[in-house]
C-alpha cells in the first residue's frame, strides 16, 4: 500500500485522516478526490498544501470517469472512501442527493477498486445504521434497522460493500464510528454550533428533552482506529469505533457553557427531531482486539474542541453566512 485515494478528503474527518497518514506514513502518496460540496473546505487543509506527496482532484465519487482516471493516473492501490452526505436534519428534508452520494457513489467507487484490484477498500460508516439501541450495545453482527434517510443511505453503502466482498472478492473493510468532534466540524452538527453560538451569545437549540444519547469521540482517536482496520483488519469485517461511553446532549450542551463562561440561560429547548434516535452504543471489543483504544474522554476531547473554535473565528465565521445561514433559518426558525 503506498498510493491512497481518500475520498472527501476536504470534510472534516476526511481532512483529519490526510493529515494523519502524511505524519505516520512518510512514504505514502495521497490523493484527495473531493466535490467540495457545502462542507467541504479546502481551509480544512491549508497547512499540508505544499507537501509533494499529497494531490488534490475536485470531483464527484459518482462520476465514473474521473474515478477512473485519477485510479490509474495516480496508481492507486488503497481506497478509502469518507465522501458522503452526512447531516441527519438535512436528510428529513431532501433524501435524493445521500442515496446519489452515499450509496450510487460507493458503488462507483467499488467498481473502480474492483477494476484496478486495489489491495484494500475502507468504507467509513456510522454507528447510526444500527437504529436507536435503547440498552445495551450493538454488536457487528446486529441487523440494521435504520430511522432516518441519512442512516439508510449509509446502510445501504455497507451493504453494497459487504456483497463485494463476497461477490467479486474485492478486500473490503468498514468501520462504524460514533459522533466526532474537534477542529474543522462544520457548524450544522451539534457540537461546533453550541460553541460558536455560545460565543456569540445565540440560543442553543436543544432538541426535545435534551436526554438523548450519543458517544462523542475525538477525530483524531477515529483516524488511528480506521488506519488500525485499514492495515490490520480482516476484509470482508466490519469494526465499530467509538469511545463506549455515552453523554446526555443537555449535559454536553452544560459543559459547553461552562467552558465558555456562559449562562444556561442559552439553552433553548425547541421541536425535536422526527425520528430522534435517542441513543447509540457501541461494543468496541473487536477493534479493541486489534490494539486500538481511544485516547480522549470526552471531556479532553471537549475541552480541545471549545478551545479550537475560540482560537479559530477565521474559519467558522465565514462559513456562517450565505448557504449556512439559509439553511440555518430554514432548520431552526419557528421552531
Ligand atoms: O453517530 C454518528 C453520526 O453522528 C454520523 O454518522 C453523522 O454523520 C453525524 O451527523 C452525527 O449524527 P447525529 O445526528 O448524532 O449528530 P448531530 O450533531 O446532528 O446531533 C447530535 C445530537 O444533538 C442528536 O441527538 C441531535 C441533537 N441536536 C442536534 C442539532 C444539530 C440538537 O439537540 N440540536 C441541534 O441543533
Amino acid at each position: 500500500m503506498q498510493n491512497i485515494l481518500v475520498t472527501g478528503g476536504a470534510g472534516f474527518i476526511g481532512s483529519h485522516f490526510i493529515r494523519y497518514l502524511l505524519r505516520e506514513y512518510p512514504s505514502y502518496k495521497i490523493v484527495n478526490l473531493d466535490a467540495l460540496r457545502y462542507s467541504g473546505n479546502l481551509d480544512n487543509l491549508r497547512d499540508i498544501e505544499g507537501d509533494p506527496r499529497y494531490t488534490f482532484v475536485q470531483g464527484d465519487i459518482c462520476d465514473a470517469e474521473k474515478v477512473d482516471e485519477v485510479m490509474g493516473e495516480h496508481e492507486i492501490d488503497a481506497l478509502v472512501n469518507f465522501a458522503a452526505e452526512t447531516h441527519v436534519d438535512r436528510s428529513l428534508m431532501e433524501a435524493g442527493s445521500f442515496i446519489q452520494t452515499d450509496v450510487y457513489g460507493t458503488y462507483i467507487l467499488l467498481e473502480a477498486a474492483r477494476k484496478y484490484q486495489v489491495e484494500r477498500y475502507h468504507q467509513v460508516s456510522t454507528d447510526e445504521v444500527y437504529g436507536q439501541v435503547l440498552e445495551g450495545s450493538s454488536l457487528e453482527t446486529d441487523p440494521l434497522l435504520t430511522r432516518s434517510p441519512y442512516a439508510a443511505s449509509k446502510a445501504g453503502a455497507d451493504l453494497m460493500c459487504h456483497a463485494y466482498f463476497v461477490s467479486f472478492n474485492i478486500p473490503v473493510t468498514i468501520t462504524r464510528g460514533s459522533n466526532n468532534i474537534g477542529p474543522y466540524q462544520y457548524p450544522e452538527k451539534v457540537i461546533p454550533l453550541f460553541i460558536t453560538n455560545a460565543i456569540d451569545d445565540l440560543p442553543l437549540p436543544l432538541y426535545g428533552d435534551g436526554r438523548q444519547m450519543r458517544d462523542y469521540q475525538y477525530v483524531s482517536d477515529h483516524c488511528e482506529g480506521i488506519d488500525v482496520v485499514l492495515h490490520r483488519g480482516q476484509p470482508g469485517e466490519v469494526y465499530n469505533l467509538g469511545t463506549e461511553v455515552e453523554t446526555f446532549n443537555i449535559d454536553m450542551a452544560r459543559m459547553i457553557l461552562k467552558l465558555l463562561g456562559k449562562p444556561e440561560s442559552l439553552i433553548q429547548h425547541v421541536r425535536d427531531r422526527p425520528g430522534h434516535d435517542r441513543r447509540y452504543s457501541l461494543n468496541c471489543d473487536k477493534i479493541k482486539a486489534l490494539g486500538w483504544r481511544s485516547r480522549h474522554t470526552f471531556e479532553q476531547a471537549l475541552e480541545k474542541t471549545v478551545q479550537w473554535y475560540v482560537d479559530n473565528e477565521w474559519w467558522w465565521r465565514k462559513i456562517k453566512s450565505g448557504e449556512y445561514m439559509e439553511y440555518y433559518s430554514r432548520q431552526y426558525e419557528g421552531r
